[in-house]
């Protein structure tokens, strides 16, 4: 398979291709030798390509791999899993919870594609498996790797552990030259009983629910543990992709079935949401039988190109959709309400309950939202749960959906304690003594301490080191926590100053107790890695209060590098002019949103301690996709009047994809007004500035030309 070419003749993208197999031939031998007790190759020959790999690692240095052989010992590295970026991000789904939802969602489809209601939409119709994601590379028709979904744009590379599954091919024939199938990693409802049963002798791990089962076998550091574990895949999408492999979403899976992966067999193409909601009815019926979890049913646009004009939102594709099952219910006594105090102030109350096992899972909290939803009104002010107030010894009925945190959907009056008591809404914060206030329209009451209040800033540093943020390799919330208590770290800004403050000297961070050298090392260099890091991020580790992971990355797109943001954030202050216009511009980002982000700059302690953090880092500008070759790249256009080829939403997703940026109004900065008919101001306007405009068929010829 290793080819023989000598290593100085080798062309750099063989070189590439090579090492790629002995990334997955040494991994397989791994997993044989460490696993299966049953070696593949001979020493001398495991050996030999271990040797080549490291000559051609040699040679050709920038071309080593995240997941080299060469940094391995066994089967997965010692400390963690390498991680691996995905070159086509994997999304989430968006949720319907009913009928209404099902047909919400045919219709907004058509509305973007601007289909009439009698023209033909089918749609495929699935089980949505309850496990965890997982995208398998193939180069050439070989296993490269097996990644987790992480947090979709990099995931942990696990290739040792997933070629031990008997359901993932590791050779593929007649398939395209980069091939990357996605899928779930489940567990079978027997093979989870024998597994915990087998735990439970052992005095081992017993797992909550086959889920969690999958996923904690899957992310073994020791791929015996995974290999003495059944886990199962099913394939229902992909990533990137040399060739299509079909013209539509069944001919995929049907290619994929052919190429060798376990599809599933209650796939089915539906003509409408009328057929798509009996499937539904059929696989619900099915579900206590089928032998796996699942938690809903997910539809596709079964046509390929017209997923792709669908395009997609931030963070999930307009193309498909879950429709979930009903959440499961179960009833306990509430025993009290604690306040916890987030990041951004918020006194947030949460139900503590008897134990009790919802859906296979032991639930002793629940989220009470918020004081209006204890006295039984929704934001609005409108009653719910018929009125009825929550008080401490009530039973309560308790439901979770999918990973969400458990809640509570009613209140048994009849069980009421007679002595129960309306509960009473703290106005102090319970952290820090400060006021805690309710502005109008704000269903939560808020800490007004500020960055006096401990909790506050402890909650900020969690979200500043976790996931998705600046995701510091060592550094998690217990971390954090005493960090804080010991006055080591106040303000983000502390975490990259702590090697210069207790790497050497009389306290060390190696001295503490639970360090050492070697984890005090470790942490100071997940801390070292993270000082270049992408704007997208910064903007979310800043935790500003409704600016979450996908508009962090929307704003960091548009202003590109924070010189930019910043001086943008404080032009914006009054909330009006030209700053201010072109954030609320931004799509997806609102008034609300740009309040929010605009005030985190107004506060004098809150912005002195954001430049202290930017001191210490190298932020990244954010790129956008390579429009390079895009004649509209960097262009700002106007569409104006009717749109006949194509809806005003899908044109202007269109535009941007290419690069281009959409704006609602005529200017100066305009470089292209594209005017159907019907248009009025904006093309006079256009004209008077001189401004370039052309009709709907000009502008595609110029972006189809690309
Ligand atoms: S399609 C672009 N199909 O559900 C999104 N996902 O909530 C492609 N899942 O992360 C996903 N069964 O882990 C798809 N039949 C199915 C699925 C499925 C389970 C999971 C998957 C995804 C999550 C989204």
């Amino acid at each position: 398979m290793t080819s023989k070419i000598a290593i100085d003749a080798l062309s750099e993208a063989e070189a590439k291709l090579e090492l790629a197999r002995l990334a997955v031939e040494l991994s397989a031998a791994n997993a044989a030798y460490y696993t299966e007790d049953n070696p593949d190759l001979t020493d001398d020959a495991y050996d030999a390509l271990k040797r080549r790999n490291s000559a051609i690692e040699k040679r050709f240095s920038h071309l080593k791999r995240d997941d080299s052989p060469s940094d391995q010992v066994g089967a997965a590295p010692a400390d963690g899993f390498s991680k691996i970026a995905h070159e086509v991000a994997m999304l989430s789904l968006s949720n319907a919870f009913d009928a209404e939802d099902v047909m919400d969602f045919d219709g907004r489809i058509r509305k973007y594609l601007g289909l009439s209601t009698d023209t033909d939409l089918g749609f495929t119709a699935e089980p949505k498996i309850d496990g965890l994601s997982l995208s398998l590379r193939y180069e050439d028709g070989q296993l490269v790797h097996a990644v987790t979904r992480g947090d979709g744009a990099v995931g942990e590379n696990v290739t040792s552990n997933a070629l031990t599954i008997s359901d993932i091919p590791h050779t593929l024939q007649d398939c395209p030259k980069v091939l990357e199938v996605r899928g779930e990693v489940y567990m079978s409802h027997a093979d989870f009983t024998a597994l915990n049963e087998r735990q439970s002798e052992r005095g081992g791990k017993v797992f909550a629910n086959p889920r969690n089962a999958a996923a904690g076998s899957l992310r073994q550091l020791d791929a015996e543990i995974t290999k003495s574990r059944p886990l199962r895949f099913f394939a229902y999408a992909w990533g990137a992709l040399s060739d299509p492999l079909a013209p539509t979403q069944m001919g995929a899976i049907t290619r994929l079935k052919e190429l060798g992966f376990s599809t599933n067999p209650l796939t089915v193409l539906c003509d409408g949401p009328e057929a798509m909601l009996a499937h539904y009815a059929k696989i619900e019926e099915q579900r206590a039988t089928l032998g796996y979890d699942i938690d809903g049913v997910v539809y596709k646009v079964d046509d390929l190109a017209l997923q792709d004009r669908l395009g997609f939102r931030s963070t999930t594709p307009r193309w498909a959709i879950a429709h979930k099952f009903p959440a499961e219910l179960a009833w306990t006594r509430l025993e009290g309400i604690d306040i916890q105090v987030g990041r951004t102030g918020a006194l947030s109350p949460v139900a503590r309950l008897q134990p009790v096992t919802v859906g296979g899972v032991v639930v002793s909290n629940a989220t009470l939202h918020n004081e209006d939803y204890i006295k039984g009104l929704d934001s609005k002010g409108q009653e719910i749960r018929g009125g009825k107030d929550i008080r401490v010894g009530d039973w309560v009925q308790v439901y979770r959906a999918g990973d969400v945190i458990p809640k509570i959907a009613d209140v048994d009056l009849s069980k009421r304690p007679t002595d129960a008591v309306p509960y009473q809404f703290p106005a102090i914060c319970p952290e820090c003594n400060s006021e805690a206030l309710r502005e109008p329209g704000d269903a939560v009451r808020r800490c007004s301490g500020g960055l006096i209040c401990p909790a506050q800033a402890v909650e900020k540093l969690k979200h500043f080191v976790a996931r998705g943020a600046f995701d510091i390799e060592g550094m998690g919330a217990k971390q954090v926590e005493q960090f804080y208590v010991d006055g080591w770290i106040k303000e983000p800004a502390d975490i990259f100053t702590l090697k210069d403050r207790y790497g050497q000297g009389l306290q060390q961070l190696k001295n503490r107790e639970g360090w050492g050298e070697k984890s005090a090392n470790n942490l100071f260099q997940g801390i070292e890695d993270k000082r270049n890091i992408p704007l997208g991020r910064v903007i979310f580790a800043l935790g500003i209060r409704h600016v979450g992971d996908a508009a962090s990355n929307l704003l960091a797109l548009h202003y590109e590098t924070w010189d930019a943001f910043e001086a943008a954030m404080v032009d914006a202050q009054k909330h009006e002019g030209p700053a201010w216009d072109d954030l609320i511009d931004v799509d997806g980002v609102g008034a609300v949103m740009a309040g929010s982000v605009v005030s985190a700059f107004a506060q004098s302690g809150e912005r002195a301690s954001i430049d202290r953090l930017v001191a210490q880092l190298n932020i990244i500008p954010a790129e956008r996709a390579d429009t390079s070759g895009s004649p509209v790249a960097g262009k700002t256009v106007v569409f104006t009047g009717t749109l006949e080829k194509m809806t005003r939403a899908e044109a202007k997703a269109r535009a941007e994809r290419l690069g281009a940026k959409v704006s609602g109004s005529v200017s100066a900065k305009t470089d292209i007004l594209i005017a159907g008919p019907g248009a009025g101001s904006k093309a006079k306007k256009a004209a008077d500035l001189g401004v370039q405009t052309m009709d709907e068929d000009g502008w595609l010829a110029l972006i189809n030309a690309v």
